[in-house]
């Protein structure tokens, strides 16, 4: 026996601990997993929330070197979805009693692009009488942009640091002013300080990442008190600069496993926070995302996307697809959910309750 066990016991680690409890495999790796789903648990239940995630627009004008939908991927047709089809997708999630729904896109600071969101946050909370609950994953804005959005009624913001290391970060990003870690931190801490819920997250599995690298993450995560926390494997994309190392990135079920234990182990670390199993581990893995909420995930964000969308999406290859417009696939993935144990909160915000914790409210 290894030092896990005794490590488990712990209630605080540092960055050693979180490198051998990375390392943990086989009987030991399970009785983490195993440690985690009992906290979760503990603190917050066995609920599962759903956001309908809506890829409102794939216009994008950062260059991040593993992303499909960087600037300078000629391959893709940019859209941005009308205002009507919003409408019609959110509504589609109230129906089905998503609770809430998350608008992502790619990142570009515009005008036009910012009443766009403003004016799909307030259709949001028209159609559903305020009851969706509503996250924005828009990337870097200016304060200002993030008040606007928060006053017409957003309240949880999603912003990954990708990697909270400098020199992974410079890695992973072209070193100009549009893609700098320490503004995308400053952006971070903007929105926390706005009052927003915060949510940010990494890539696991990156060409040139350490276990050391993936311990500091969860040290960042603990040192800036984030709320909630979406991170999930590395995908090699095709037409991206990042695939040219794809010799480099560890397989697929040593990435599997290493998202699985990150989970598991910020869920020892920060115990009521909301955790998303993201759909990079579903694009592994077809069971990716139930194993995601087995070690410790309550969030789920199953996409909602218009299909005539989707295929121009795709952050990484075989990004999946499951039309949750049809009855069958919708009520197979909620039964899918179900079957492991969970009940899932319908209708629900689902908010983090460390977000409750720390500001009191
Ligand atoms: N593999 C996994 N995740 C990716 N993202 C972008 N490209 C990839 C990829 N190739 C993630 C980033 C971004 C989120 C929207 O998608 O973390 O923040
Ligand atoms: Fe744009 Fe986000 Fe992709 Fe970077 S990760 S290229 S900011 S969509």
């Amino acid at each position: 026996m290894t030092m896990i066990p005794s490590l488990l016991d712990k209630n605080s680690w540092n960055k050693e601990d979180l490198i051998t409890l990375l390392k943990a495999e086989g009987p030991e790796m399970e009785m983490m997993l195993q440690r985690s789903a009992q906290t979760r648990e503990r603190y917050i239940g066995n609920k599962i929330y759903l956001r309908g995630l809506l890829e409102i627009s794939n216009i994008c004008s950062k260059n991040c070197y593993y992303c499909g939908i960087r600037y300078e991927n000629r391959k893709i047709r940019r859209y941005k979805m009308t205002l009507e089809e919003v409408e019609k997708a959110v509504r589609f999630a109230y129906e089905q009693g998503f609770g809430s729904v998350v608008f992502q896109s790619g990142e570009i600071e515009a005008q036009p692009f910012t009443e766009f969101v403003t004016r799909a946050i307030a259709k949001t909370k028209d159609i559903s009488g305020g009851r969706l609950g509503i996250t924005l994953s828009c990337g870097e804005q200016s304060d200002s942009v993030y008040r606007q959005w928060k006053e017409a009624g957003a309240h949880r913001y999603l912003l990954r640091i990708e990697a909270s290391d400098p020199d992974l970060f410079k890695k992973l990003h072209p070193t100009d002013d549009k893609h700098n870690l320490h503004r995308r931190m400053e952006a971070l801490r903007g929105l926390q300080r706005m009052g927003y819920q915060t949510g940010t997250g990494v890539m696991i599995g990156l060409p040139f990442q350490t276990l050391e690298h993936l311990a500091n993450d969860l040290l960042f995560m603990r040192e800036f008190d984030i709320d909630m926390v979406g991170m999930g494997p590395y995908v090699m994309h095709r037409d991206t600069p990042l695939f040219e190392h794809r010799h480099e990135v560890p397989l697929l079920k040593d990435r599997i496993s290493l998202s699985l234990k990150m989970i598991a182990i910020l869920r020892l670390m920060m115990k009521d926070v909301n955790i998303a199993s993201t759909t990079a581990l579903s694009a592994i893995d077809p069971m990716g995302k139930i194993m995601g909420m087995k070690a410790g995930a309550n969030v789920i964000m199953p996409n909602i996307t218009p299909a005539k969308f989707i295929g121009n999406y795709n952050l990484y290859d075989n990004k999946p697809y499951v039309d949750l417009y049809s009855n069958a696939s919708r009520l197979t993935m909620e039964k899918e959910i179900e079957n492991q144990g969970f009940k899932i909160g319908f209708d629900e915000w689902g908010d983090s309750v460390h977000y409750r914790q720390r500001t009191g409210s």
